[in-house]
């Protein structure tokens, strides 16, 4: 049984002129780390909203759990959580209200509320202002809230969209570490993030997307392997020719006085001989998701008259 089975899922707004999503067909194992990638505007979003019973897709079937979007919608509902990308807490309550209450209203007796509030509070560093109204946390407070409200319950099924932003590294730490013992437990999570390295700690498999469309997919090592090369160096500006660099393999664009390289661990000897030659700077790293991320979906700007239209 799949956690999601998309089939031939679209999204176009009311007003737009083109589509969110783009018959996008993604099967989401049970039990996994699924990760959303994609360019401010790229659909993640529109497709989770629709996955979570938010947003009707304007075609496609969608099943969670084997049960239709449409047709059982409540079943569905009790079975998951979301993370939603603009939620806010209540301002007039505070954290403790919001997860122990919203246990209770998931149908968690007293008790078990009332451990599992304490436990995720503390697990957040929220304890110690679990009393404080919401209005006076601070925005990473605020956010970390709602992660907690998700978190706490027993849904099979979690979306969160970029739970993290915003948030400290060492909050970040906390989330990740909540949301690496839900998958030990069973729980799946569609997970979105902006931050490549989060993706690359937490996800079993990956899916970018750019415009509405699936452009890659598979675990982290499968999407590595859009780049060919297996390394990186980065090389002063200054003192050699791109020419000579691109015999090597693929220069991307670097930083200020730096240029990127991509290409094979076979070359480091020469190039590093190059540069110790001429005194130059000279790095060797591995391919990161990052990397792959900008050379698929980073060469052209974002296309965006679909960013005009809200209703
Ligand atoms: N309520 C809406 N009405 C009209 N268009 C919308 C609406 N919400 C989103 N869109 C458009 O749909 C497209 C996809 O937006 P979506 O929010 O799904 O992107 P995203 O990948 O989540 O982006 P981000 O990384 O910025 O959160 C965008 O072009 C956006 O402008
Ligand atoms: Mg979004």
């Amino acid at each position: 049984m799949k956690a999601i089975e998309a089939v031939d899922v679209t999204k176009k707004y009311k007003g737009s002129s083109s589509y969110a999503i783009n018959n996008i067909s993604l099967n989401i194992e049970p039990g996994r780390i699924f990760t959303l990638l994609g360019r401010n505007g790229a659909g993640k979003t529109t497709f989770v909203r629709i996955c979570a019973t938010q947003l009707l897709p304007s075609s496609g079937t969608v099943k969670i759990f084997e049960n239709d979007l449409i047709k059982d919608t409540e079943k569905i509902r009790n079975n998951i959580s979301i993370v939603p990308q603009e939620g806010r807490p209540l301002r007039a309550l505070t954290p403790w209200d919001h997860v122990y209450y919203w246990l209770r209203i998931r149908g968690v007796n007293k008790q078990e509320s009332y451990t599992r509030a304490e436990k995720i509070l503390r697990e957040f560093e929220l304890y110690d202002v679990r009393n404080r109204l919401a209005m006076y946390l601070s925005g990473g407070m605020k956010q970390k809230v709602l992660v907690a409200m998700a978190m706490a319950t027993d849904s099979k099924l979690l979306f969160l969209d970029e739970p993290t932003i915003g948030l400290d590294p060492v909050s970040r730490r906390q989330i990740w570490k909540a949301i690496k013992e839900k998958k030990e437990n069973g729980t799946t999570i569609l997970l979105t993030t902006h931050y490549m390295d989060e993706a690359e700690v937490l996800s079993d498999d990956i899916v970018i997307i750019d415009k509405g469309i699936v452009i890659s997919q598979g675990t982290i090592s499968d999407i590595r392997k859009n780049i060919k090369e297996n390394i990186k160096i980065e090389i002063s500006k200054s003192g050699v020719e791109s020419d000579v660099l691109k015999s090597y393999g693929t220069v991307v664009d670097g930083g200020m006085e730096t240029i990127k390289l991509f290409t094979f661990e076979s070359n480091i000897q020469e190039l590093s001989a190059i540069a110790i030659k001429k005194n130059l700077f000279f790095k060797v790293t591995p391919i990161t998701l990052d990397d792959v991320f900008v050379s698929l979906v980073g060469s052209e700007p974002n296309n965006s008259d679909r960013e005009l239209v809200r209703d």
